[in-house]
């Protein structure tokens, strides 16, 4: 299923169920000193997730992203990305756990018929009442469900100890087994390790603290949810592909880049240069021109790295 349909029938799945489809936000947030650049759905609803708008309570959105945390891991793994786009579904005090996780599942196994026995799930090592969902309502073995602590099932990632202050709580994330032969072969390997067999798809947060400065985490007036699924992962696995680079969304880069490119190019910088094109295309369609601070730094250095790895693969001319 090519990607286009993908994003497609994820807003219709929602729209159907009483979501407000709302556009993707800029890369450039309005209003928000405490980003760079949108690395999340969630980034344009922070309003409504702290009360302060209540015109409407369910909303799903496909949102570019671009996050420069993870630019080391480029071209190095098969599901890391600077620039990407983020499925997700919104409750303002609205659904909360119970109905998220039994929609996530109905729409990878019902609409998308992603089997079952290829999904596994992650919850937060002290939230019982999600773990009771998964096994009770939804029957997925014990031997599936994964409970993690701070780092992996809390989000943002340890807010609690290291902020940021604003929206947070524990999350559940749902992850697709590539099988056996991928990864480390080690028999106990599950979604807690890194090794590849294990691709996370969905993170569904249950936002129902605000972080305040010192690290106190107060209940939000309402409980909140905010999902977030990855367009080029989910992409993979519905194209039956083992990288993100192999879907219809990276395809005709790659193809051009090898076409330039000397012969057999390391594919892990041709990878590189595809994700960073994506990336600087995006920023500066939405106005951040290459330049020596801020987010102008960030697509600056995109630039170069772009530019650095296409030498690095015998491409010498102007291309990017
Ligand atoms: N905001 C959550 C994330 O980015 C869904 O993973």
């Amino acid at each position: 299923m090519k990607a286009d349909l993908l994003r497609k029938k994820f807003l219709e799945f929602f729209a159907g169920k009483k979501h407000k489809i709302v556009v993707s936000d800029s890369l450039v947030p309005a209003g928000d000193p405490t980003v760079l650049f949108t690395s999340a759905g969630m980034n344009q609803f922070k309003k409504q997730f702290l009360g302060q708008i209540t015109d409407f309570r369910r909303a799903a959105s496909s949102q570019k992203c671009l996050r420069t945390d993870d630019l080391d891991k480029v071209g190095q793994t098969p599901f890391h990305h600077t620039f990407f786009e983020m499925l997700g579904n919104f409750s303002f005090g609205d659904y909360f756990k119970k109905e998220a996780i039994a929609w996530a599942w109905e729409f990878l196994t019902e609409w998308l018929k992603i089997p079952q026995d290829k999904l596994w799930v992650s919850v937060y090592k002290e939230d019982d009442e999600a773990y009771q969902i998964w096994l009770k309502d939804i029957k997925i073995g014990k031997d599936k469900i994964v409970k993690l602590g701070d780092k992996e099932n809390f989000w943002p990632s340890e807010a609690k100890q290291k902020g940021p202050n604003g929206p947070c709580g524990p999350c559940s994330e749902i992850f697709y087994d590539y099988g056996k032969d991928i990864g480390c072969g080690k028999k106990d390997c599950d979604p807690a390790c890194s090794c590849g067999r294990f691709a996370e798809i969905w993170n569904l947060v249950f936002t129902q603290f605000n972080r305040k400065e010192g690290g106190s985490l107060e209940p939000l007036p309402n409980r909140n949810i905010d999902t977030g699924m990855g367009l080029e992962r989910l992409a993979a696995v519905m194209q039956g592909v083992k990288s993100n680079f192999e879907t219809d969304l990276f395809e005709p880069i790659v193809k051009e880049i090898v076409k330039e490119a000397g012969r057999s190019p390391n594919l892990k910088i041709v990878y590189v240069v595809a994700d960073h094109i994506r990336a600087m295309s995006f920023a500066i369609l939405d106005g951040v021109l290459p330049s020596n601070d801020n987010r102008g730094y960030v697509v600056r250095k995109l630039i170069r790295r772009g530019v650095n790895n296409c030498r690095q693969i015998g491409i010498k001319k102007a291309f990017l």
